[in-house]
C-alpha cells in the first residue's frame, strides 16, 4: 500500500536530543483515558519534567489516542503533521503516541510517522521514562505489551489535587461484543486488589478529592478479597470506600447489564454517597440486533434491571449507550431503539452511528447500512433523548440540591459544578472550587441547570 508519510523531514534527523522539560498530554475518548493521561503526566513530573503552560510550546507532546469508532487513526496522523509542521507548536516537540491507537495499530505509526519517537499501548505506559530515556538517545521505541496489574505497582502515588478524581479499578473487556475494539487495544478483564485501591483513594481524598469515579470497561465485573480474605465485589467495594472521612461523593462507570449484582443494586439504597445515578449502556432495544452484536440480554432483560434499581433507589438519574445503524439493523429494529428510550426516559446518553473497527467481526458482516440511513436515525434517535434530557433537567427546577463546584465558568463570578444526578448547573456567587453548596435549581437548558446559591448554604 502506498501510504502517506508524515513528519519523514525530522526522521532523518532524528538524533542524540535533549531531554524534554516541559509535556503535554492530549488525552482524546473515554474518561479511562482522562485518567491514564493523568498518570503518565505524574510520571514525566516525577522525572522532573513539567507541563507546558497554555498556549506554550512543549518539548514532548503525548498524543494519548482513542481507537473505538470512525477515522481515529487517520486523526492521530494529521495531529503528528500539525506539530511537525509548525501549526500547533513553533518547535516540532519530540511525539510520543500512547492509548488505543498506538495498541492497534503501533507498528503501522512507526512506519507512517517517521516523527514519532515512541509508541506506549495503555498497558504498558509506566515504562514511559524509560522509553523517553531511549528516545533521547535518538531510538525509535514501541512498548504494547499488557501486563496490565504490573503497570499499576510501578506508577508513582497519586499527587492530582482536584475536587473530583478517577480511580481506575478494572480494565480490559471479556465480553466481545461484535461491533467493539476495546477487548484486543485494552485486553482481558482484570480487577486491581482492592487494598492498592482502598490506598489509592485515600491518597486522592488527602490531596483534595470529594468525589472518586471508580472507572473500568466493565467496571461491575470487578471482584477482589478485602484484607481479611473475603470476596469482595464492587457493592462491598463502594461500601469500604464509603466509610473513608472526607469522601462524600462516588460513582462508577461503565457497567455491562449481564455483570450487575444484587449487592450494587442494593447499594444504591443504602449507601448514602453513592450518588442516584447509573450509566447501563443497551446499544439497541431490538432482540435480533442485541444477539447479532452478541450483547447475552435481551431489551426485556435489561428493562427488568433498571426496574429493580428503580426500587432501590426512585431517584435514580439513568443514562445509556447506543449504536444505530449496526449491520442489517432494519427500520423497524431501529423503531425499538426509539421504544426502550420513550420506556426507559434517560437523564442523559451517548449516541453513535456504527462504525466499522477493523478485526472485529461486524466490520465485515453483510447488510453494512448506508451512511445517510445512519445519519438520519441518528438524527431522530438524538432528538427523542434531547427530549428526556430536558424533561430531566426541567424536573430538577424548583429543587434544591447540593452541587460539588467543579470549575470557574466562562464569565467571572460563575461556577461550574454538578448535582446528584451528574446535571451540570452552574450559578453565580461566592464559592470556591472544591466547595460542596446548596443551590437551588432555577433555569433548565438542555446540557445545564442555572441555578443560585441557597440562602440555607
Ligand atoms: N461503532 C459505534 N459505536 C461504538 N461503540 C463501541 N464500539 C463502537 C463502534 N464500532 C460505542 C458503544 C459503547 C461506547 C463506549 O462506544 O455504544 O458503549
Ligand atoms: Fe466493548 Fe462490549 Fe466490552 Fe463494552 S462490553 S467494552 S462495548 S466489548
Amino acid at each position: 500500500m502506498n501510504l502517506p508519510r508524515f513528519g519523514a523531514k525530522r526522521a532523518a534527523i532524528m538524533k542524540p536530543t535533549e531531554t524534554p522539560k516541559t509535556y503535554r498530554v492530549k488525552s482524546f475518548g473515554c474518561q479511562m483515558n482522562v485518567y491514564d493521561g493523568e498518570r503518565m503526566a505524574e510520571m514525566l513530573a516525577e522525572k522532573g519534567i513539567t507541563e507546558a503552560p497554555e498556549g506554550e510550546d512543549a518539548d514532548l507532546v503525548v498524543l494519548n489516542t482513542c481507537h473505538i469508532r470512525e477515522k481515529a487513526a487517520e486523526k492521530i496522523y494529521s495531529d503528528i503533521g500539525r506539530l511537525t509542521k509548525g501549526k500547533t507548536q513553533k518547535k516540532a516537540p519530540m511525539i510520543a503516541v500512547a492509548g488505543c491507537v498506538a495498541q492497534a495499530e503501533g507498528e503501522e505509526i512507526m512506519a507512517r510517522a517517521p516523527a514519532v519517537s515512541v509508541v506506549v499501548g495503555p498497558q504498558a505506559y509506566h515504562r514511559l521514562p524509560d522509553m523517553l530515556d531511549k528516545a533521547v538517545q535518538g531510538e525509535r521505541v514501541t512498548d504494547t505489551d499488557m501486563p496490565a496489574i504490573a503497570k499499576f505497582d510501578s506508577l508513582p502515588q497519586r499527587k492530582r489535587r482536584s475536587p473530583t478524581a478517577f480511580l481506575t479499578v478494572q480494565e480490559g473487556c471479556d465480553k466481545f461484543c461484535t461491533y467493539c475494539v476495546v477487548p484486543y487495544t485494552r485486553g482481558a478483564e482484570i480487577s486491581r486488589p482492592y487494598s492498592d485501591l482502598i490506598g489509592e483513594a485515600r491518597k486522592l481524598i488527602e490531596a483534595g478529592a470529594r468525589e472518586i469515579t471508580l472507572l473500568g470497561q466493565n467496571v461491575n465485573a470487578w471482584s477482589g478479597e478485602d484484607d481479611k480474605g473475603r470476596a469482595v465485589r464492587l457493592g462491598g467495594l463502594i461500601r469500604a470506600l464509603a466509610k473513608l472521612d472526607g469522601l462524600e461523593r462516588i460513582r462508577y462507570t461503565t457497567s455491562h447489564p449481564n455483570d450487575m449484582e444484587d449487592d450494587l443494586i442494593a447499594a444504591h439504597g443504602e449507601v448514602d454517597k453513592l450518588m442516584p445515578y447509573l450509566h447501563l449502556p443497551v446499544q439497541s432495544g431490538n432482540d435480533r440486533v442485541l444477539k447479532a452484536m452478541n450483547r447475552a440480554h435481551t431489551a426485556d432483560s435489561y428493562l427488568r434491571l433498571l426496574e429493580r434499581f428503580r426500587q432501590a433507589r426512585p431517584d435514580i438519574a439513568l443514562s445509556g449507550d447506543f449504536i444505530v445503524g449496526f449491520p442489517g439493523e432494519t427500520e423497524a429494529e431501529f423503531e425499538d431503539t426509539l421504544s426502550i428510550v420513550d420506556e426507559v426516559r434517560y437523564a442523559q446518553a451517548y449516541s453513535f452511528k456504527y462504525s466499522p473497527r477493523p478485526g472485529t467481526p461486524a466490520a465485515t458482516m453483510d447488510n453494512q447500512i448506508a451512511k445517510e440511513v445512519m445519519d438520519d436515525r441518528l438524527q431522530r434517535l438524538q432528538a427523542r433523548l434531547n427530549r428526556d434530557q430536558q424533561a430531566f433537567n426541567e424536573g430538577l427546577v424548583g429543587k434544591t440540591c447540593k452541587v460539588l463546584v467543579e470549575r470557574k465558568g466562562k464569565h467571572a463570578g460563575q461556577w461550574l459544578g454538578k448535582s446528584p444526578w451528574l446535571t451540570s448547573v452552574w450559578f453565580e456567587g461566592d464559592a470556591q472550587i472544591g466547595d460542596m453548596v446548596e443551590v437551588d435549581m432555577v433555569e433548565a437548558g438542555g446540557n445545564s441547570v442555572r441555578g443560585s446559591l441557597s440562602a440555607a448554604a
